[in-house]
């Protein structure tokens, strides 16, 4: 996500935008920018590409004198990282600037529409038709013109806006992303999250979606988009800054955690408006992609998982046959990938090594290639012919979560999207499957407020298991040197079965990345042919049992596992009785939901059970041994 920070009040704002800029610099950005408001009638700005050392280079070379002003990291999502597309944004007469925080989803027809009126713009990015609107219904009056232009838009916003002629004057919005007030003496600041306003003061009012708020030395003036007065309550942090960096959780993974129905839902919105699927910046034409024949999927670790769960989305909604291959296996293979084959390559970062490498290799074959990224104009996304952005926001953490449910979000729409052209139009069936797709993100909160609620709960069953795990160690050891045989199998066994198969790769992955206890994901099918060897009364074995097509054999599979004294933690749809009679050690439930559509309510415990484990065993979660967040060497 971008950050924004503003001041205003009696002192010098360039610098203390700058300190509250570097606040916000962990979130992940690739440009910066401040604009600077002295007095009547002056407006400056200063934006670069790259990191704000740039920009403190700039100012040092030409400072901005000016007792308010506005700042923003960005993080791009429409628009590549460049100057011209860093904020803040300028009117064509250079008299109102702004910074935004979001996703404006009918950027394209307003600019469209204000170019036909005259407007010329600098950028490609959404956010600037934010400033053209509100110059354009800009009467003297900058709430008004504010709340006028907010009213246009459709998607996201965390806004804040300065005009040359109303000196000393900030007034903000907010609509789905983060932005708070701190309130000082005489003097008042804006920010994207409280830590960057905690050096100064802990006096806060969390802004809510609707909120505009206009700013003026100490005083402020609180309405909604109708310009109706609104209060809300002042809060005092005491929060340090790390933990307000981390939205208030302990740790990034699980603020990432929580993140996801709010990032699920706005991919839903911008991407599947009515029961039409739209990709704007795939460029690859339809044509095109009618013309493939077969689709092979390259990625690593956690995006690997989501191509694996991809492979059953698209043999579910198209005729379409799908490999999926680790990236490093897919590129020394003489793998057989043509012009009538469409290579999608996964990737968070956008920069894996063996995924990029995967990918020239696919183009040398003459295939088509696309990449699903999170980052924008990251080297995956410049090299593939299409691209097609998750839109998570930075992702913190070393884990991925966030990022891999919206990978997943975006891989269900790409097969709806194969499916569309085919049929060449939305079918009933599909709007059918896209209204239910839609609820998923709710049902996600759901898991997640249970979590809340029962995470005493969840760190008392962590906690049972580390004691556990350590008598069996005591057992072993204490034990007759010459009675002992092998250490015991204080591990974890994940299993799953068809779409759920992948997940349980991705729930062992998950825990043993950051509690390094040994954990293996495996297709419960394949139990007999090996791995309930294994089982006595040492693995806990995390069976994915929620209603489907193979609920019956998952039960079979805990049977036997039973049998042997394994201990089971199912993860199962709510009123699920029959489990409880296979005394599972606990038993955790999701909502009811397709089985087309569980991976993304059942990776949402899987996440939670490697947090609390590796909570309990006090690692280092966020920033776990020998893994870096992306693989960029072989
Ligand atoms: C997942 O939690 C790990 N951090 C790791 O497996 C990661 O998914 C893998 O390195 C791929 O990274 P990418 O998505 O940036 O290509």
């Amino acid at each position: 996500m971008c950050g924004i920070f503003g001041y205003t009040g009696k002192k010098e704002a360039q610098g203390l935008v700058l300190e509250g800029l570097k606040h916000l610099e962990y979130r992940g950005y690739d440009s910066s920018g401040i604009a600077v408001q002295n007095g009547f009638d002056h407006l400056a700005v200063r934006k670069t590409d790259g990191k704000i050392k740039r920009l403190e280079e700039i100012l040092k070379a030409h400072p901005l004198k000016g007792t308010t002003a506005i700042g923003h990291t960005r993080w791009a999502t429409h628009g590549t990282p460049s100057p011209q597309n860093a904020h803040p944004h300028l009117d064509h007469e250079s008299q109102i600037a702004v910074v935004h925080n979001g996703i404006i989803e009918n950027y394209f027809d307003l600019k469209k529409t204000l170019e036909e009126e005259g407007v010329r713009f600098r950028s490609e990015t959404d956010t600037e038709v934010i400033v053209h609107l509100v110059s354009k219904y800009y009467k003297g009056n900058l709430e008004n013109a504010v709340r006028a232009a907010l009213r246009n838009l459709k998607g996201t916003y965390a806004v804040a806006v300065i005009a040359s002629h109303e000196p000393g004057k900030i007034v903000a919005a907010k609509c789905d992303s983060p932005l708070v007030l701190g309130l000082g003496t005489n003097e008042s600041y804006l920010a994207s999250d409280v830590s960057a306003v905690l050096e100064h003061t802990r006096r806060v009012i969390f802004l809510e979606n609707g909120d505009v708020v206009s700013l003026s030395g100490g005083k402020f003036q609180l309405t909604d988009l109708a310009g109706k007065p609104v209060s809300r309550k002042t809060n005092v942090i005491d929060w340090d800054v790390a933990r307000a960096r981390k939205g208030g959780f302990e740790h990034f993974m699980l603020k990432e955690i929580f993140e996801q129905p709010e990032i699920l839902s706005a991919i839903l919105k911008e991407r599947a408006s009515g029961s039409r699927i739209h990709f704007e910046e795939l460029k690859i034409s339809e044509t095109k992609l009618k013309r493939i024949k077969r689709i092979t999927i390259i990625a690593c670790g956690t995006a690997y998982h989501a191509g694996l769960t991809a492979k059953y989305i698209f043999e579910e909604f198209t005729d379409i046959p799908v490999w999926v291959d680790t990236s490093s296996e897919f590129r020394y293979r003489d793998a057989k990938v043509g012009p009538d084959t469409l290579v999608v390559a996964i990737s968070q970062s956008g920069e894996t090594a063996d995924t990029l490498a995967g990918l020239r290799e696919a183009k040398k074959k003459k295939a088509l290639t696309l990449s699903v990224c999170n980052v924008l104009g990251s080297s995956l996304a410049r090299e593939a012919h299409g691209v097609i952005y998750t839109h998570a926001g930075p992702e913190i953490a070393v884990a991925s979560t966030k990022a891999y449910t919206a990978q997943l979000t975006v891989l269900y729409l790409l097969a709806f999207y194969f499916a569309q052209i085919a049929a060449s139009g939305p079918s009933k069936k599909l709007a059918g499957l896209l209204k239910e797709f839609i609820r998923v993100p709710h049902l996600m909160q759901n898991i997640l407020d249970r979590y809340k609620r029962d995470e005493g709960q969840w760190r008392e069953n962590a906690h049972d298991f580390n004691v556990r795990y350590h008598a069996q160690l005591e057992k072993y050891f204490n034990a007759d040197p010459e009675k002992r045989k092998r250490s015991p199998n204080g591990f974890f066994l994940y299993l799953g079965r068809n779409i759920n198969y992948p997940s349980a790769l991705e729930g062992a992955l998950k825990l043993k990345e950051i509690s390094y206890i040994p954990a293996e994901g495996y297709a419960a099918g394949e139990m007999k042919h090996g791995p309930i060897a294994l089982i006595d009364e040492n693995p806990w074995v995390i069976c994915i049992a929620p209603q489907s097509r193979t609920y019956d054999k998952m039960i079979s599979n805990i049977q036997e596992i039973r049998a042997r004294g394994g201990c089971i933690i199912p993860i199962v749809t709510e009123k699920d009785e029959a489990i409880r009679r296979l005394d599972p050690i606990y038993v955790i439930e999701i909502p009811p939901v397709s089985e087309i559509f569980s991976p993304l309510l059942v990776i949402v415990p899987l996440q939670l059970i490697a947090y609390s484990v590796a909570r309990e065993f006090g690692e280092d979660i966020d920033q776990p041994r020998n893994l870096a967040k992306s693989v960029t060497v072989e």
